[in-house]
């Protein structure tokens, strides 16, 4: 700015001698208006700039701080368990990672296919095979692997017809835990990226329980490349999780490892102890991480409008500073040209 200045003074200075030999006090006024309008032009185009700068710092901040503040993140290919007790939303959360609920608020996303194995398992009237292929083609050696993996070989023995057995309301009735089963093993067939599985144990022996867990969820199972979300009673899978989501009252109160959230001492460690006691702190300290973000948004706009508004008001008094200067040199020197005139 001072360089700028000293610029528009010398261009007066030169462009002021040069006129008086021409003894034209006119083309002075002329040089002048011209300069004061550059000025302004350029004052203009940079405060603009300053703006759309500071604009884009804002939408940054933002976006970094939303993203620093997402509630979970599951790596791809990890095995996380949901649990909490009855009622406390293990399966709405669920229907919110696939996108069935209305979300009041907060965004999910997930990324490549997702298979989806709900609480209460349905079948279709068709064959066994049929309901586990779900339309896909059949591959021999996927297909016993998954059988074998869900723990289905002994109930095909035993079942007239074996793969081809009809099932569903206009066939055989299956079990609440082969129904379950099948459920999984369409899930598991499927290969999707993401396999969201609402209890999937949940109406099955301990024995069975701990063949599909091994061979199928944990990561020696079929599943291990895969991102598997589960929801489950069964706590004493929890320890073989690689990140646990603690329910309560509908929210998430906690999210960690087993160690994590054994250390924590809060939801988790009373949901493993009773089963049954609400522990409410937490629900509280995600309120106030909840006002944390919100006093540190306010504080990063508040500070960027207050910079906006110094810059802005420098440059004006900037601006007006180099008018003055330019009308006191240009009177000046119009007064020394017409001085020389009369000489
Ligand atoms: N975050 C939430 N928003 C709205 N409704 C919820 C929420 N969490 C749970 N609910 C309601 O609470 C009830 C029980 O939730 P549910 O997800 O079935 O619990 P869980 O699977 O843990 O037993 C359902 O009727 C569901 O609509
Ligand atoms: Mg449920």
């Amino acid at each position: 700015m001072i360089i700028m200045i000293i610029i528009i003074i010398i261009i007066i200075i030169i462009s002021s001698s040069s006129s008086s030999s021409s003894s034209s006090s006119s083309s002075i006024i002329i040089n002048f208006v011209v300069i004061i309008i550059l000025i302004i032009i350029i004052n203009f185009i940079v405060i603009i700039i300053i703006i759309i700068i500071i604009i884009i710092i804002i939408i940054v901040i933002i976006i970094v701080l939303l993203f620093l503040f997402i509630n979970i993140e599951i790596p791809h290919g990890s095995l996380v368990g949901v649990v909490g007790l009855v009622g406390s939303g293990k399966s709405s959360l669920l229907s919110a990672i696939l996108g069935e609920m209305d979300r009041l608020q907060g965004t999910v996303q997930t990324s490549g296919s997702v298979a989806y194995v709900p609480q209460s398992p349905w079948i279709q009237n068709c064959s066994l095979r049929q309901n586990i292929l779900f339309g896909t083609s059949l591959n021999h050696k996927k297909y016993n692997k998954v059988i074998q993996a869900c723990a289905l070989t002994k109930d095909l023995e035993g079942l007239a017809g074996g793969h081809d057995a009809e099932i569903g309301e206009k066939g055989v009735n299956l079990s609440g835990g082969q129904k379950q089963r099948v459920s999984v093993a369409r899930a598991v067939y499927s290969a999707a990226d993401v396999h969201i599985m609402d209890d999937p144990l949940s109406a099955v022996d301990a024995k069975v329980g701990k063949h599909i867990f091994k061979h199928v969820l944990s990561d020696k199972g079929l599943l291990r490349n895969k991102t598997r979300i589960i929801s489950t009673h069964a706590v004493h899978w929890l320890p073989l999780m690689d990140k646990i989501i603690v329910m309560e009252q509908g929210r998430i109160a906690e999210f960690g490892s087993y160690l994590e959230l054994m250390r924590r001492v809060g939801t988790f460690t009373s949901f493993l102890q009773t089963n049954l006691r609400y522990a409410l702190e937490t629900s509280e300290d995600d309120e106030d991480a909840d006002l944390e973000i919100i006093v540190v948004v306010v504080v990063v706009v508040v500070v960027v409008v207050v910079v906006v508004v110094v810059v802005v008001v420098v440059r004006v008094v900037v601006v007006v500073v180099v008018v003055v200067v330019v009308v006191v040199v240009v009177v000046a020197a119009a007064t020394t040209a017409a001085a020389v005139a009369l000489v």
